[in-house]
């Protein structure tokens, strides 16, 4: 009753609040095109849009929980699928984090929302990879099992696709176990967890008609288990939609560029993947805001070749203030070999343009995650 009460009301604020979301992203958009306009205008209006797009995507993990959200389902097999996100999960997260999966069943279809299946995978990784500190083993399994006498209640006897996530990770204290569905529960630092990723989880997995479960050990790790309905239906031919890109989760992110079309160019991408960003056009400005905002900026993007300080100088600058500090330079102009170690013993990496989006997407998530 009272869950259901809560979802209710999560899914009317979160329609209301898209709504207002829709006209502050909107009018700030059209803001933003305006000629006129100064430039430290225009930059205080795009941290509107920032954070109004923040907030549309906490919106919708909300809807997710609620079940209240729009869902394209196809028939798809969910074995190449898993391999497919493996691939994906293993390039983001960091090294000392090894994913396997293992399953006996050539192929199993499942009849679901591709993205939101996708969001699922992605969100217990990455509270397996939390829990991993050190690093460690994230085990995946897949199997179909007849369940004979289902433990919740509203589970029907019968064929059951059943997905598995292992971590050897710190576990779940018992008083804390039966919280972690609950919007906004979070035992990690401000600024580190929404406590949106399991309610979203548990949405869409309700939302497909399945179940989930877990169980946890402190200091031996956790597993949860996904029961998806089996389906007999035959795959949905559709086109190889790929895996979408990496998504930010509103991590700041200083752009320093000096053409004017690329930097616009840098910020309307990454605030599409759901990062914030602040861009300047030369390496003197951007050490003033990295001295200013130094704690808010996760990550910068730089270029190389600009006026008055080159990016080289200007990281080497940070590098000397900050050494922690993780800089991706983007590159105009194809590096020699011998240039290109100098060069990667001041920068984290190194993208050449010009890069497709999705790569950059992924050398940025790389390099968050990274330690
Ligand atoms: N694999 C795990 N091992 C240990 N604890 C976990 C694991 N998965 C979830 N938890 C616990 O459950 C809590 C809630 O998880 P949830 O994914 O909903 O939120 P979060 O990870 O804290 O924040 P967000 O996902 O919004 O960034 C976590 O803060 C953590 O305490
Ligand atoms: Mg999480």
């Amino acid at each position: 009753m009272l869950c259901r009460a809560v979802g209710q009301l999560a899914a009317g604020i979160a329609h209301d609040f898209n709504n207002i979301l829709t006209g502050i992203i909107g009018y700030a958009e059209m803001l933003m095109a305006e000629e006129e306009l100064p430039y430290y205008i225009k930059k205080r209006i795009d941290m509107i849009l920032q954070s109004g797009l923040r907030a549309a995507n906490m919106v919708k993990q909300i809807l997710d929980f609620s079940r209240k959200s729009v869902s394209e389902e196809a028939v798809f097999d969910l074995t190449s699928f898993l391999k497919e996100f493996l691939r994906f999960a293993q390039r983001v997260i960091p090294e000392n984090i090894r994913i396997d999966f293992s399953t006996e069943l050539e192929q199993c279809r499942i009849k679901a929302d591709p993205a939101k299946i996708q969001q699922v995978f992605t969100n217990l990784v990455v509270n397996a990879k939390d829990a991993m500190p050190d690093g460690g083993n994230i085990h995946i399994t897949l199997r179909k099992e007849y369940i004979e006498n289902p433990s919740f209640a509203e589970m029907a006897p019968g064929d059951w696709i059943v997905i598995e996530f292992t971590d050897r990770g710190c576990g779940i204290p018992s008083d804390i176990l039966p919280h972690i569905f609950e919007p906004f529960f979070t035992t990690k630092p401000v600024g580190h967890g929404t406590g949106l990723g399991l309610p979203q989880v548990y949405g869409i997995i309700r939302q497909h008609g399945g179940f989930i479960d877990v169980r946890s050990m402190v200091g031996c790790g956790t597993t949860f288990t996904i029961f998806l309905p089996f389906t007999a239906e035959d795959i949905t031919a559709t086109k190889e939609k790929p895996l979408s890109c990496p998504q930010g989760r509103g991590e700041m992110i200083l752009i320093v560029e000096d053409n004017e079309e690329v930097r616009s160019f840098l910020v309307t991408f990454l605030t599409e993947l759901q990062y914030r960003t602040i861009s300047v056009s030369n390496g003197l400005e951007a050490l003033d805001v990295y001295k200013q905002k130094k704690s808010e900026i996760s990550l910068i993007l730089t270029d190389l070749v600009m006026p008055e300080m080159s990016g080289l100088e200007f990281c080497k600058k940070i590098k000397q203030l900050h050494p922690d500090a993780k800089i991706i330079a983007i590159s105009g102009y194809p590096l020699m070999s011998d240039d290109q170690k100098y060069m990667l013993e001041c920068f984290d990496r190194i993208v050449n343009k010009p890069f497709e989006i999705k790569d950059m997407a992924v050398v940025i998530s790389e390099l968050l995650h990274s330690r």
